[in-house]
């Protein structure tokens, strides 16, 4: 299922498209900008970043929107290759359990890039997300 790891420069892209969109980050409740980036296997990246709510589990997370804005930019179809996630205070920041699941839906061989506890990590989204739940 694995593929082969991604070119170095577009990792580098995808990283850096990732911190543009945290700038724009809607999180007055926790100040916690973060920013997501997303390949498609169309070679298309699409970014997003948190929008809070004051009504707290409202909350949508960085990775969430991207992926909602590729589905809505690209229709249902979009595969995910990679996800790039970035935080404004370079704290570890693994996707939530929520954000697994839906990335599992549309990349089901995904590469995560994030920060770890150690730092820098990547990892299969099968990895982070074992037995993700899918309709056969
Ligand atoms: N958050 C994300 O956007 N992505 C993550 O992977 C972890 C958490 C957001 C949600 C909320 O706006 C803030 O970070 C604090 O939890």
């Amino acid at each position: 299922m694995r593929k082969k790891s991604l070119p170095a420069h577009i990792s580098a892209r995808l990283l850096q498209s990732a911190k543009k969109a945290m700038k724009k980050a809607y999180a007055p409740y926790s100040k916690f900008r973060v920013g997501a980036s997303i390949l498609l296997s169309n070679g298309k990246i699409l970014s997003g970043c948190n929008v809070e709510n004051a009504s707290y589990g409202m909350t949508n997370c960085a990775e969430r929107t991207a992926i909602f804005s590729a589905v809505a930019e690209h229709g249902p179809k979009i595969e995910i290759r990679a996800v790039s996630i970035v935080n404004d205070q370079g704290l570890p920041c693994a996707p939530c359990g929520a954000c697994r699941q839906v990335i599992y839906e549309f990349g089901p061989d995904a590469t995560i890039f994030f920060q770890g506890s150690e730092g820098p990590t990547q990892a299969h989204i099968t990895e982070l997300l074992p037995e993700g739940f899918r309709f056969q």
